[in-house]
């Protein structure tokens, strides 16, 4: 018999929030604080801020001390989550034997149940797995990765001609030649041995390690992400044309094709399953290995899951199976998705095609990772280490707390919305991209690097973000700037996990806003070292111009 309880719950579950930016009843977040961590500083020291800006760090915000951020320090999500609990019990258990530790194993198994089936091999008689290789980030995975990869190839004596074939599309070809030109700063010579890596986008790590190595990074981001398409809710997805003509025409020079999800570069912004299983159909007719690049796997599954047809009533550890029975093998920093400081693998699936076109290659990492990281049961983490990321992986795939965390972002993105701030809409899953062609309407000279002013400015109002544009992604070469092209001239607010709430957001947001009213009073910069560098926005020093 129905109440006056009854009548209230309904109340209360209509009320309650289900996709709308101001709901009359807030779903509580899925977790609650279990410790926090009390600021060294205040709001108010705004020129203490300016001083250590200018001062200390040349107006480069890798260079600002944490420790005077009183606001939100939203530099990277990587290695910045809060550890639920559970993980910092299991890390009490950690056991640091130097070889095959406990907790190894457990990390084993739970990479099968996180990843589903087939990937990471049940060697039951125990020992290093031939399929997962631990390190302590993603970029050690990537390193080791490009390194071995050029090992092999060099013994194997690839060589595919000098010359790009005639069938390339013509847009395509120039891409690659202006990515030759921009890193060898030579007249596009391409040499024998030259490889491609495709992606939807490289990470600015993954673009250094493949260009380290000699081989060349082109980026495929779909038209609909090109066209600033914001009712396109998959802007993470490559462009499967260029993939196909690419693979038809030079498929001899592409070792291995990349998928980063979310994309990172491109806005985090999700792929979509189909495409996915395009990308697979693709790679599969010319017998070209598939990968991921997997930091943001959970939270492209979450995506998946609210908007694609046909994966609303599939859990999000069904989706991720899903996504990873496509791939040959994949890397991964688990600072983002592992929701641990510091972890990174890399997994090479048995049997898949890149273990059988490079037979050798496993046994070659084994080598590396012994002399660089160490045992690849441990690979520069320790035990404790290691018991954290199993417990992070669990937690990951919670829809509630996905539920939270994406839902945070995406509320973040509409409060800069309202304080008049152009944005990458829809909004990622990870963080909030602030276009900053849009933001000075066009009207910024590309060589006064005004998104740097930007986040300097920023600091000193006491929250840090990161320039991810025309400095960080452009080149300079003989006294020629080259942009990124695509071009991207984004800065990134990149939510770390379970660290804030929405009050420090929406503060950043109102900070945002007085320099979105102030835009014409934002100087450009002169970049006094480091222009010429290579991953120069790590390294470089500014001052402010005029
Ligand atoms: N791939 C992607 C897509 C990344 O976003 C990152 C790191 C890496 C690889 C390298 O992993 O840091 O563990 O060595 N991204 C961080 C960021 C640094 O701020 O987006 P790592």
């Amino acid at each position: 018999m129905a109440d006056i309880t009854d009548y209230f719950i309904d109340k209360f579950r209509k009320g309650l929030d289900q996709d709308r930016v101001d709901p009359r009843y807030f779903r509580p977040r899925a977790y609650r604080n279990a410790a926090v961590r009390f600021r060294k500083c205040s709001i108010d020291d705004f020129e203490t801020r300016r001083d250590i800006l200018i001062r200390e760090a040349g107006l480069n915000a890798f260079l600002f001390r944490a420790d005077m951020i009183p606001g939100c320090d939203l530099l990277s999500d990587s290695g910045t989550t809060t550890m639920t609990i559970e993980q910092w019990a299991a890390m009490m258990t950690g056991d640091e034997a130097y070889g095959s530790n406990e907790g190894y194993f457990e990390f084993k198994s739970q990479m099968g149940e996180t990843f589903g089936p087939g990937l990471v091999d049940d060697d039951s008689l125990g020992g290093s797995s031939k399929s997962l290789f631990i390190f302590h980030q993603g970029r050690a995975a990537e390193n080791a990765f490009f390194s071995v990869l050029k090992n092999q190839l060099q013994k194997g004596n690839a060589s595919f001609g000098q010359h790009l074939s005639k069938d390339l599309d013509r847009e395509l070809r120039e891409r690659i030649e202006l990515k030759i030109r921009s890193f060898s700063g030579e007249e596009t010579v391409l040499t024998e041995s030259s490889c491609i890596i495709p992606s939807n986008s490289h990470f600015d790590t993954t673009q250094g390690n493949i260009e380290n190595k000699g081989m060349i990074p082109l980026n495929m981001p779909c038209r609909e992400h090109l066209a600033n398409d914001e009712e396109f809710l998959f802007r993470g997805n490559m462009d499967i044309e260029e993939l196909d003509n690419l693979l038809a025409t030079e498929g001899a020079r592409v070792p291995l094709v990349y998928l980063t999800i979310t994309n990172n570069t491109g806005g985090g912004q999700p792929v979509a399953m189909s495409n996915i299983a395009e990308i697979r159909k693709i790679t599969k007719k010319y017998n070209i290995p598939f990968f991921f690049d997997a930091c943001r796997f959970a939270e492209n599954a979450w995506f998946i899951h609210r908007n694609e047809e046909g994966y609303a009533s599939r859990s999000i550890t069904e989706i991720v199976h899903e996504m990873f029975s496509y791939v040959d093998g994949f890397h991964i920093s688990l600072k983002k998705d592992g929701l641990v400081n510091m972890g990174g693998a890399l997994v090479i699936r048995n049997g898949g095609a890149f273990a059988e076109k490079y037979p050798d290659f496993t046994e070659g990492l084994t080598d590396y990772q012994i002399m660089a990281e160490g045992h690849p049961t441990y690979g520069g983490l320790s035990g404790r280490d290691i018991k954290a990321i199993s417990e992070g992986l669990r937690t990951i795939v919670r829809e509630d707390y996905l539920d939270s965390r994406i839902k945070q972002v995406g509320r973040f993105g509409e409060q800069l919305v309202k304080q008049g701030l152009p944005i990458i809409r829809p909004v990622g899953g990870h963080a909030v991209y602030i276009d900053v062609d849009r933001f000075f309407d066009g009207r910024a000279d590309d060589g006064d690097f005004k998104a740097i002013s930007l986040v300097a400015l920023m600091l000193i109002a006491g929250h840090r973000v990161c320039e991810l544009g025309l400095y960080a992604f452009g080149s300079y070469n003989d006294g020629v700037e080259s942009p990124p092209n695509p071009r991207v001239n984004y800065i990134r607010a990149a939510v770390p996990r379970l660290a804030y709430e929405d009050q420090d957001l929406f503060s950043l947001a109102e900070a945002a806003g007085i320099l979105a009213e102030n835009r014409d009073k934002i100087p450009g910069v002169n970049v006094d070292y480091g222009r010429n560098l290579s991953m120069r926005h790590f390294k470089s020093r500014f001052s402010f111009k005029g």
